[in-house]
């Protein structure tokens, strides 16, 4: 399986840090953001890893992480032009995840759970889609499941009137069906290609399994939920 950690994005509810720098250089606990997911895909047995960024920092990003060699890891880079959705930063890895499955890490999401048992559960699952949910007491800032039972039948992006409190959090894994969705898809009132949209349509074929993250997990795009994020990973 491929690794793809997207830190594109504008980052403008972190300006005025974001006018210099790229959200993911940010400190969190004692290294830059972006460290969190790489650990992350290397604990759970994934090297080869995409990185998608914009052009303004790609030159401090890649100073950074280099090859990989200093991580163990091999990365392979890749610029997205504007900020056009999650989907659409995607949609620059098909040819790097060819016939291969992928994990996806928001670069803004930082967790506690090993994600190697989820690697391996959607091996087996072999073909579709899976995401990790995460019950929190403010589900309109995420993606957000409709559950029956064990199936997620649904999910709304950042519902008014969220019908449950479990978010869809920024760890998802795919198969290379992936890159036709992101054809066919349009851009939501937003102007951007919502990921929620890519996740319905795997709901809609039947092919998405879930995982529960059962330790603490945080995105880290805004000055609230920054600070949080440095407050769990420095315990
Ligand atoms: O954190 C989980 C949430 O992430 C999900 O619950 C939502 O369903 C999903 O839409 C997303 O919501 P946000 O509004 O928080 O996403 P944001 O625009 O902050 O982007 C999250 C990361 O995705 C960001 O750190 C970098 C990457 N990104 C985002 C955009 C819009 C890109 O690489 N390119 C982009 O164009």
């Amino acid at each position: 399986m491929k690794g793809i950690i997207l830190a594109g994005g504008t980052g403008s509810r972190l300006a005025p840090l974001t006018l210099v720098t790229n959200k993911h250089l940010l400190p969190v606990g004692n290294k830059p953001m972006i460290l969190h997911p790489v650990e992350k895909l290397k604990e759970a047995g994934i090297q080869k890893i995409l990185i998608v960024t914009g052009t303004e920092h790609m030159g401090a990003i890649v100073g950074l992480l280099g090859s990989g060699k200093d991580y163990g890891c091999e990365f392979t880079y890749r610029v997205q032009d504007e900020a056009g959705g999650i989907a659409q930063a995607l949609a620059l890895a098909e040819n790097f995840v060819g016939d291969a499955g992928c994990c996806v890490i928001l670069g803004d999401n930082i967790f506690d759970d090993s994600i190697a048992d989820e690697v391996a559960d959607f091996e087996k699952q072999g073909a579709g889609a899976r995401v990790m949910l995460k019950q929190v007491h403010d589900p309109q800032r995420y993606g957000v499941a409709r559950l029956d039972g064990d199936r997620v039948v649904e999910i709304l992006e950042k519902p008014a009137d969220p019908p449950s409190d479990w978010a869809v959090t920024g760890i998802y894994f795919y198969d290379n069906a992936i890159f036709d969705i992101i054809r066919g898809l349009k851009p939501s009132a937003r102007g951007e290609y919502e990921i929620t949209d890519v996740n319905n349509a795997y709901i809609h074929n039947n092919t998405m399994s879930f995982g529960k993250f059962k330790s603490w997990w945080t995105d880290a795009g805004t000055f609230d939920s920054l600070h949080h994020a440095n407050q769990l990973v420095r315990g």
